[in-house]
């Protein structure tokens, strides 16, 4: 392999420290971060790259028991001093309290932030063995979590607490128990036992994933893999006139420049629509375009050719806004229109309803984009063995990652196997393919396993994002409270490509009445292709946008009859015998109301005294 230094030029120097209460010597380069000979050279791969700016604290560990990010600490700087990384928590076999609490408390969902979690956590306790609530949440507070809840991982840090002072020792018992039970089935991966419903269960991956063992598609190593890396595009709009890779290829250490043009099978993938270019062919539709594709032996190479490419375009004006992008004559970013689909929802009579209503209002909205931001950046191995492409990739939906390869490739699905790696968050960002494709073509060339790792900055510019909406919506209400009619119209911006886009705007445009019953509802949503980032599917998969429009009008409309904001929601939820906005006749299981009670008891507790709000 060729090392950084070969890269860098710079001369390796000779550091010593402790290392999980070993002393250890090693030659590194000066310009490489602790996070990275951690993880390359010690294969400590606890330590979780995340952000790379110190800003989500996956990769903490602690040195001289102060928690760091080591993604910002050169590595020569640990010489003389004392590092401990998840891996050196154990002690004879036996979990730090802090590990054995993660687990019996439910605080590790995706595990990718746990371990930094634990390590803030242990520099807490051991400077303040009796944290308040509020010592806990400041030691974490450089650590960012998007699956758990903060509640459990602070339940956790509670529980260890206990478990240092020797209280709960007869759960704790339990639940080391619990743990060699765990283990057990880690091992055999199967169990006979089933029968979870109504149980508190610990996970089964929660003991690999408190204790570092977890692993990753970043942390997968393969003998004599290769590197890859992706061109973007740094503008939104443009026609591709030519690509010269010949200086790129002559770079030593580079094994593959791929374009277009080495695409076997289709270009284009897509969920729903099959219109994102797995390698821009023509056209650039947004910031982030990919344009080609390197392996190579080391990132740094990778990179380095990437910047050798030269590509021509020719710059179009973008489009941005949806509203311009509606128009007949706006500029258009695929084809004749940038309307993708049109849904209407049509029930009983508006017209009749707004006039029989003796209050209406009548607002517009507008929400954003919204990033997913799972911790662990996308990342995918691909590998080529005996005719057989395998790839390892964080993702929430290997099956289709695996006709999406077998189509690029052009190879019967039989010869691609996709094996989906611990996923450190996905909240429908990772329904899409990412580094899928491009690490199978790299191994297809290179007859290597080649990984790509996104960095944090390419996973925003690159991953599908919440589609921002503009919404007029029109309700109208008897005196008393009861709604009579709801008119909307609204535009969802898919970005470039559609993604989950349609799917998307059809749960927006059934979803905006809420859990009301109201009798008679017109509603026309558009979804439209804009030179903005792509947008897909994420958590409430156009719900939330919808959310907020129905509710702010309850809230309008019971300011305006003089009524709380309690009683105009108890006099319109939705009950068995309503019908909702597609007509459903609802028979059973319509938990709204008794929700709403029990969150206005819940409320009325938290707001001792200000009983009147509700
Ligand atoms: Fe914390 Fe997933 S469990 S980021």
């Amino acid at each position: 392999m060729v090392k950084l230094m070969e890269v860098t030029g710079l001369e390796e120097v000779k550091i010593s420290f402790i290392l999980n209460d070993e002393s250890v010597s090693v030659e590194v380069d000066p310009r490489k971060r602790l996070l990275d000979m951690l993880r390359e050279d010690f294969l400590l791969t606890g330590v979780k790259e995340g952000c790379s700016v110190g800003e989500c604290g996956a990769c903490t560990v602690l040195i001289d028991g102060r928690a760091v990010t080591s993604c910002l600490v050169l590595a020569p700087q640990v010489n003389g001093h004392r590092v401990t990384t998840i891996e050196g928590l154990q002690k004879n076999g036996e979990l730090h309290p802090l590990q054995q609490a993660f687990i019996d408390s439910g605080a590790v969902q995706c595990g990718f932030c746990t371990p930094g979690m634990i390590l803030a956590a242990k520099a807490l306790l051991d400077r303040n063995p009796h944290p308040t609530r509020e010592d806990i949440k400041t030691a974490i507070s450089g650590n960012l979590c998007r699956c758990t809840g903060y509640e459990k991982i602070i339940k956790a840090v509670e529980t260890a607490v206990k478990y240092l002072e020797g209280k709960d020792e007869n759960n704790r018992t339990n639940d080391r128990k619990k743990t060699e039970t765990l283990k057990k089935l880690t091992e055999e991966a199967i169990s006979d036992d089933i029968r979870v419903i109504g149980k508190s269960i610990i996970r089964k991956d929660a003991l690999k994933k408190t204790t570092g063992e977890a692993l990753f598609a970043g942390d997968m190593r393969f003998e004599n893999m290769l590197y890859g890396k992706v061109l973007r595009s740094q503008v939104p709009h443009a026609i591709l006139k030519n690509i010269d890779t010949t200086d790129a290829k002559s770079l030593p250490g580079v094994k593959a420049v791929l374009t277009y043009k080495d695409i076997p099978g289709a270009n284009r993938v897509g969920i729903i629509l099959k219109d994102e270019p797995v390698l821009v062919d023509h056209k650039i539709a947004h910031i982030g375009d990919p344009i080609a594709l390197v392996a190579a032996e080391t990132q740094e190479i990778a990179e380095e050719a990437l910047e050798r490419i030269k590509v021509e375009l020719e710059e179009l004006p973008p489009v941005v806004d949806v509203k311009e992008a509606i128009k007949e004559d706006s500029v258009k970013v695929h084809g004749d229109t940038n309307i993708i689909a049109i849904k209407n929802l049509i029930k009983g009579d508006v017209e009749e309803g707004f006039r029989k209503s003796d209050i209406i209002v009548e607002n517009h909205y507008k929400t954003n984009f919204v990033s997913h931001m799972f911790i662990e950046p996308e990342c995918g191995i691909g590998s080529y063995e005996n005719g057989v492409i395998t790839v390892w990739c964080s993702s929430q939906n290997v099956h289709f990652d695996r006709a999406e390869v077998a189509r690029v490739l052009n190879m019967p699905r039989s010869k691609v196997r996709v094996i989906q790696a611990e996923t450190g968050g996905g909240f429908g960002g990772k329904l899409d393919i990412s580094t899928q494709c491009y690490a199978a073509l790299l191994a297809y060339y290179t007859k290597r396993p080649v990984k790509i790792i996104y960095s944090r900055v390419e996973s925003t510019m690159a991953s599908s994002k919440r589609h921002p909406a503009i919404i007029r919506c029109k309700t109208g209400a008897t005196k008393e409270g009861k709604l009579m009619a709801l008119d909307a119209d609204m535009i969802l911006d898919t970005g470039a490509y559609a993604s989950y886009g349609p799917g998307v705007i059809t749960r927006t445009v059934v979803h905006i009445t809420g859990p009301y019953d109201i009798p008679n509802v017109k509603v026309k949503g558009h979804l439209v292709y804009t030179n903005n980032p792509m947008a897909g599917a994420m958590r409430g998969f156009g719900v939330p946008q919808a959310a907020i429009v129905h509710e702010s009008q309850m809230d309008i409309l019971a300011k305006e009859l003089g009524i709380s904001p309690y009683e105009i929601r108890k006099r319109n939820v939705l009950k068995p015998g309503s019908y909702t906005a597609t007509n459903q006749l609802l028979t059973s299981s319509v938990g709204i109301e008794k929700t709403l009670d029990a969150a206005v008891e819940k409320a009325k507790e938290m707001l001792k005294g200000w009983e009147g709000i509700l």
